[in-house]
């Protein structure tokens, strides 16, 4: 059967593998992957102010042999990159976390699973290739729980904790009603929809199971069906957190600890006081508060206040090799991917970020080629033009 293989080698850039994705996936899916919260004002500023960064083109700089490996975190990374946490990964292609674990671990890369992740993260560990596995957590009322999943990251050996603190409760996202992914009759058009993409019904809706939260199957047993996933998290994640309730956190796990969500100055000093190892610059792909800065505005003067007393990371608008070096000159030490590496998943599986990776560090290579950096940590604000107006 067709099942809407892509052919890797017609993709010649991370927008191609969008395109491939809105072709295989069933909307209720691309919509999920593609949409922001309320007019996604946010979604475009991300991608738009990212992209309006100028490089400043340096040439005749000996720049024969690069050096992408960057150290973070205890471990040399060979590319300044990791795969960021994707909810319902596992939807975008049959067990689909496990696929895009051993994409990144293949080459070195960190994988981060999300908690709400269809795969649980011992399958992951089982089928991925050995490599750097993170997970990601959310903050959930039942604490008792989270200190089992924190325990479960442990015993799977993730190297690093990421701790998403910018889902206090799901931003509103239009196009999840609209397409069906909520809502009262979400279920029949998922089912409609889906017959319309015979490819991914077989390989992932009919193939594919269990469509369970991986993860939270210890404490939800039945329940952790996708039917009402959105409502789910509505129901559990907890507003009350505060940043004093974090100290147990940092008590629990003694491996790096690293906050994403992070948008404010301020939010980054406290970060660094309660002694984490690290911060995701995010608005969370422009996802949650509509309306606040993009990630590229908000970067550099976060990264100037606390660069210096833990690793600053950056995720939200990167589509492409260049992206990933303008958020390391804007103060970044290294950049989470996000929407990316799920369309090259939907599109082609593992062997689709694998291809991913390759273009990505391709286009790394010219534009610090072009820029006259030979290594990743001399990327800074002097390869820019300009910088962006903070707003
Ligand atoms: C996300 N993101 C996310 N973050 C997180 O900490 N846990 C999660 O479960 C999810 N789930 C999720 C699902 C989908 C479909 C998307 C697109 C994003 C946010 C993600 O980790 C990252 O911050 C953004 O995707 C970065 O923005 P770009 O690069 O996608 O624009």
């Amino acid at each position: 059967m067709d099942d809407g293989v892509t052919r890797m080698d017609s993709i010649v850039s991370a927008s191609h593998f969008r395109e491939a994705a809105r072709r295989r996936l069933p909307r209720f899916l691309f919509d999920y992957a593609e949409g922001g919260a309320f007019d996604e004002q946010t979604l475009d500023a991300n991608v738009a102010d990212l992209r309006a960064i100028q490089l400043r083109q340096r040439v005749l700089r000996d720049v024969a042999e690069l050096d992408l490996g960057t150290h973070l975190f205890g471990r040399t990374h060979p590319l300044p990159v990791m795969l960021g946490p994707i909810g319902i990964g596992g939807m975008f292609r049959r067990r689909g976390e496990t696929l895009a674990a051993r994409a990144a671990h293949r080459r070195g890369l960190a994988f981060t699973l999300s908690t709400v992740s269809i795969c649980s993260l011992r399958e992951v560990r089982a089928l991925a290739a050995d490599g750097p596995l993170w997970f990601q957590l959310y903050v959930i009322r039942d604490r008792a729980f989270m200190r089992d999943l924190i325990e479960g990251a442990r015993a799977a050996g993730a190297e690093a904790l990421v701790f998403t603190v910018d889902m206090p409760t799901p931003g509103i996202r239009y196009r999840d009603v609209r397409s069906g992914m909520s809502g009262r009759y979400g279920p029949m058009r998922r089912v409609l929809q889906a017959m319309g993409r015979p490819g991914w019904a077989w390989d992932v809706g009919l193939h594919g199971r269990p469509h369970r939260l991986g993860n939270l199957e210890p404490v939800l047993g039945n329940a952790s069906g996708l039917d009402d996933y959105i409502g789910w998290m509505a129901a559990n994640f907890d507003p009350s957190i505060q940043w004093r309730d974090l100290g147990w956190i940092r008590e629990l796990w003694d491996g790096p600890l690293i906050i994403k969500g992070i948008l404010d100055v301020e939010d980054a000093r406290e970060a660094a006081a309660l002694g984490a190892d690290g911060i995701v610059v995010s608005n969370h792909g422009g996802r949650q508060l509509d309306g606040v800065s993009s990630t590229a505005r908000a970067l550099p003067a976060i990264a100037e206040a606390v660069g210096d007393r833990l690793t600053v990371l950056a995720d939200s608008g990167v589509r492409s090799g260049l992206d990933i070096v303008r958020m390391l000159a804007l103060g970044a030490r290294g950049v989470f991917l996000g929407r990316a590496w799920l369309y090259a998943l939907a599109a082609g599986g593992e062997a689709g970020v694998a291809r991913l990776l390759d273009l990505l560090e391709r286009e790394m290579r010219v534009a610090m080629t072009l820029t006259g950096v030979s290594k990743v940590s001399a990327i800074d604000r002097s390869i820019l033009t300009d910088l962006p107006d903070e707003r």
